[in-house]
């Protein structure tokens, strides 16, 4: 059978699940290819780290001119996280005619135009359906599937890592450096985790969702976040409380030609199908025009459901696939797609608030009277005397929380109204606010 000889560039928890597939279950791969892949060579930083797999002689190397110097290689997993070297190596990659297969959604979002440019010019592909939700073929569907749509909206979990802390936490009580280590051990998280739990990869991702879905190229610094870093879990008990479940939520929704991208932790009605995504799972409602709404779910991280995704790629681009789609959808082109980002103030939703406030007379009454000056109307409030909960939170004894769900409301009215009950006298500590999300 023909040979294509390929590469791993990054043998880390996704580069051994793409040589496990590659070696444990090449006739698989040949069968859907209809030729072998071929693992030539797997480049690592450090060759003397211990590897959890035995590759076949000559093929571990610390060089990776091995990859680039070598012609008889066509296709390589770039799978070096992070931004540099992973970009020069790419660049290098591509100049020596390598198609191009990644998992690095921060590469991408950062760099986008500039490599997609480079492989357009040199007549090279690059692939990247593990780059965003792991497992879940959600790049493929999107740009394949959905093309007889205008989409209209996105909306999901994007991030595992942060989903993985936020159900350790809600179900086992574990707190959250306890919960953040163990997704590090299970190789959920980025080797720096701090993109994954301030939100900052699930905008990366949700920027290439947006691309795709919409044609435009954000800056996914642009994007408003909020991560799960600053998160307290006294706010997960009192949205259960309530019959919620907090997620950290990616949302994309297209508005009169304007698009409205949010990232943030979200009060979620239990028992809808984002309430109940638990671990290091990953989902994703899109709505299309046609089609109306699809929801995807599948591990978002972790090494096998991401080297599915990768050990795909590959597939398809021995075989040609990749080109044709690649080709088509001028990925990250200049083309303007005349859709400009809203601005965050117009956002419009319920939301989740918790003030720190004195026990005296008068208090509550002046907190709802700021809210409705604002126009912001009152679904329910919360106040219990000091119990367990309140006292999780460190209050002094004179202070109790004040939950309040608030119906319907402008995001700049809300912001607004949290800044104002933030200046009273009679009001302590930070001040918590966060949407909430009924469908
Ligand atoms: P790891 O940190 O586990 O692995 C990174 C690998 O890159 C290591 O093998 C490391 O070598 C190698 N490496 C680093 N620098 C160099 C260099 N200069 N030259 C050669 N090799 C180098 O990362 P992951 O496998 O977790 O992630 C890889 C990519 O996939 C990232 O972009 C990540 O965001 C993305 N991703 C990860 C998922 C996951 O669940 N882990 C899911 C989806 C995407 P050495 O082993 O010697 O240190
Ligand atoms: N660190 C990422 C996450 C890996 O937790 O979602 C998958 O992109």
């Amino acid at each position: 059978m023909e040979k294509t000889r390929v590469a791993i560039v990054g043998m880390g928890t996704v580069g051994t699940g793409v040589a496990k597939l590659l070696l444990d279950h090449g006739d698989r791969t040949a069968r859907h290819a209809g030729r072998v892949l071929w693992l030539e060579k797997a480049v690592v930083a450090d060759l003397s780290k211990p590897r959890t797999i035995d590759l076949p002689a000559g093929v571990l190397t610390d060089r990776v001119e091995d990859v680039i110097e070598n012609p008889e290689i066509k296709v390589v997993a770039q799978l070096i996280g992070g931004l540099e070297p992973a970009r020069t190596i790419t660049l290098k990659l591509l100049e020596a005619g390598k198609d191009i297969v990644t998992a690095n959604k921060a590469l991408l979002a950062e760099h986008g135009p500039e490599l997609f440019d480079k492989a357009r010019s040199l007549g090279r592909s690059i692939a990247f359906e593990a780059a965003v939700a792991g497992g879940i073929p959600i790049i493929a569907n999107i740009s394949q599937c959905f093309s007889a749509n205008q989409v209209q909206s996105l909306l999901g979990i994007l991030n595992g890592t942060s989903n993985f802390i936020l159900s350790q936490m809600d179900e086992s009580g574990a707190d959250y450096e306890t919960a953040l280590q163990k997704a590090q051990q299970l190789g959920y998280a980025e080797a720096d985790p701090t993109m994954d739990v301030d939100g900052s990869d699930a905008a990366q991702k949700l920027a290439i969702l947006a691309h795709l879905s919409f044609g435009s190229w954000i800056n996914w610094r642009e994007i408003p976040k909020v991560g799960i870093n600053t998160f307290h879990a006294t706010d997960m008990q009192y949205a259960k409380q309530l019959g919620y479940r907090i997620k950290l939520v990616a949302s994309a929704t297209l508005i009169n030609d304007q698009l409205e991208l949010v990232v943030a932790p979200t009060l979620v009605k239990k028992g809808r199908p984002l309430a109940e995504v638990r671990g290091a799972y990953n989902a994703i409602t899109v709505v299309g025009d046609a089609v109306g709404d699809i929801f995807f779910h599948g591990q978002g991280a972790g090494q096998m459901p991401t080297a599915s995704a990768v050990v795909a790629d590959m597939i398809d681009t021995a075989v040609g696939r990749t080109d044709i789609t690649f080709r088509r959808l001028e990925l990250w082109s200049q083309r303007d797609s005349g859709i400009a980002l809203r601005a965050t103030s117009l956002l419009s939703s319920r939301y989740y608030m918790r003030f720190c406030a004195s026990d005296k007379p008068g208090v509550l009454a002046e907190i709802t009277g700021i809210l409705g000056r604002n126009q912001i109307s009152i679904a329910s409030v919360i106040q219990h005397e000091p119990t367990t909960v309140e006292s999780a939170l460190g209050t002094a004894a004179n202070q109790v929380p004040i939950v309040i769900m608030t119906h319907q409301a402008p995001e700049g009215a809300a912001q607004k109204a949290v800044e104002q009950i933030q200046q009273l006298e009679t009001v302590h500590g930070p001040s918590i606010r966060m949407r909430v999300l009924e469908k």
